[in-house]
């Protein structure tokens, strides 16, 4: 058996997630000098760019995107802050960018506006010749961080060894994992997914195996597995940090699903007594969550999707609709905000953005724009030619079921 009892492991992103929590509901950027005093790590940026303000921020950036032109695409996830994602030349959720990455091969310069996993995944898709850069290189994400690859390397031989002769098992991971987790599934015939094709993908992986193996997102393979028709007696944890992942053979021989025991450090603060509580408030409300929220908040709500699916939804909604959302909050503040004739309040009191990708600070979106103007590319992100090729296949056939 490879895998031993270990010490669990708290990733440090997950430990930093509640620096930026406050309870007023704007998060409008500081000087990054002023951001650092929460005190996490962020990435050392030359001294000039730490005290100038938004205003100054905001009239360079545009300056500089101006003198760029084409050669640089920005994409923007829509949970970075509003002084950022007003430069996105595509905003979206992980799917659409995976796929707004390759579609601009004008562009020698793709500065993703997200976290790790993204950029990694745009560095997969785009054509050789283009670089892509992430404006902080600590914009990681907890989720990702609590499936390392040794651990996962380390399930994947105890599986095999316990399912081979018995059907076997079928990767799926989630966007949210390194390109090393996407090459693994790729080289065993699984497939990635986002949380706006789960479904398809995990109906594609049990099309070739009665087993999927579901990482890292419990709460998401979880929510997808139950709207599949399994019961939660079909489905066990694997606790990376014990033997077998905590299960006896012949409970993992029973299972139809086995999910990695990962989580959303955001998605798990909503609850459903939030839920009752905006229900309580308004009672025509419709509440609309993320499916990297628990299974019960997710079955108290009205609907459920990724923040593209959000977007359009709330967007699309008739005038006067009420709107309590289980998501990131500069999304929600967004979508409050581009709304003005509907209720739209996010289901958490405390205002909690996502540390990781709150760490896109302006200020560094500018150092790496004026970089590319002088000439030089920093926070390049790169994947090794054999995780590429697999991870492609992997991210392919996501592609081609949704
Ligand atoms: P989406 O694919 O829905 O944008 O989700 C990405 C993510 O990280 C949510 O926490
Ligand atoms: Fe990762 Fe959660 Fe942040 Fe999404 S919201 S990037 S899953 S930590």
């Amino acid at each position: 058996m490879t895998t031993r009892t270990k010490e669990p492991v708290i990733p440090i992103t997950e430990i930093e997630h509640s620096a930026f929590c406050r309870t007023e509901d704007e998060l409008p950027s500081k000087s990054l000098a002023e951001e650092l005093k929460v005190n996490i790590r962020w990435q050392r940026i030359p001294i000039e760019y730490l005290h100038l303000s938004a205003q100054e921020l905001d009239q360079r950036i545009h300056e500089t995107r101006q003198k760029l032109g084409e050669r640089v695409t920005i994409l923007g996830h829509h949970y970075q802050r509003e002084e950022i994602i007003k430069f996105a030349d595509f905003q979206g959720d992980s799917y659409l960018l995976s796929k707004n990455a390759a579609s601009r091969p004008e562009s020698d310069y793709i500065v993703f506006c997200g976290v790790h996993f993204m950029a990694e995944t745009a560095c997969i898709l785009c054509a050789p010749h283009q670089k892509v850069i992430l404006p902080n290189i600590t914009a990681g994400c907890s989720m990702a961080d609590m499936a390392s690859t040794d651990d996962v390397l380390d399930a994947w031989d105890d599986l095999s060894g316990v399912l081979d002769g018995h059907g076997g098992i079928v990767p799926v991971t989630y966007m949210n994992t390194t390109a090393a987790l996407k090459s693994l599934t790729g080289k065993h015939g699984g497939i990635v997914c986002t949380s706006s094709n789960a479904t398809a993908a995990l109906r594609w992986a049990f099309e070739r195996s009665d087993r999927v193996f579901f990482l890292p997102d419990q709460h998401l393979g979880r929510n997808t597995g139950l709207k599949l028709g399994l019961s939660l007696e079909d489905m066990v944890v694997w606790n990376p940090f014990k033997p077998l992942g905590g299960n006896s053979p012949e409970k993992l021989r029973k299972a139809r699903l086995v999910l990695w025991q990962g989580h959303c450090s955001v998605h798990t603060r909503f609850t459903v007594k939030q839920i009752e509580g905006a229900r309580a408030r308004y009672p025509d409300i419709k509440v609309i969550a993320h499916p990297e929220c628990i299974m019960e908040v997710v079955q108290a709500a009205d609907m459920d999707g990724s923040t593209e699916f959000i977007r359009k939804t709330i967007n699309e909604a008739p005038s006067g609709s009420k709107w309590a959302v289980g998501t990131e909050i500069s999304l929600v503040n967004r979508l409050a905000k581009q709304n003005p004739d509907k209720t739209v309040f996010c289901l958490d009191p405390i205002i909690c953005p996502c540390s990781t990708m709150y760490r896109n600070h302006p200020a560094y979106l500018l150092w790496v724009l004026e970089g590319l103007l002088e000439g030089q590319v920093v926070n390049q992100i790169t994947v090794e030619q054999e995780a590429q090729h697999y991870s492609r296949i992997a991210l392919e056939r996501m592609l081609e079921v949704a």
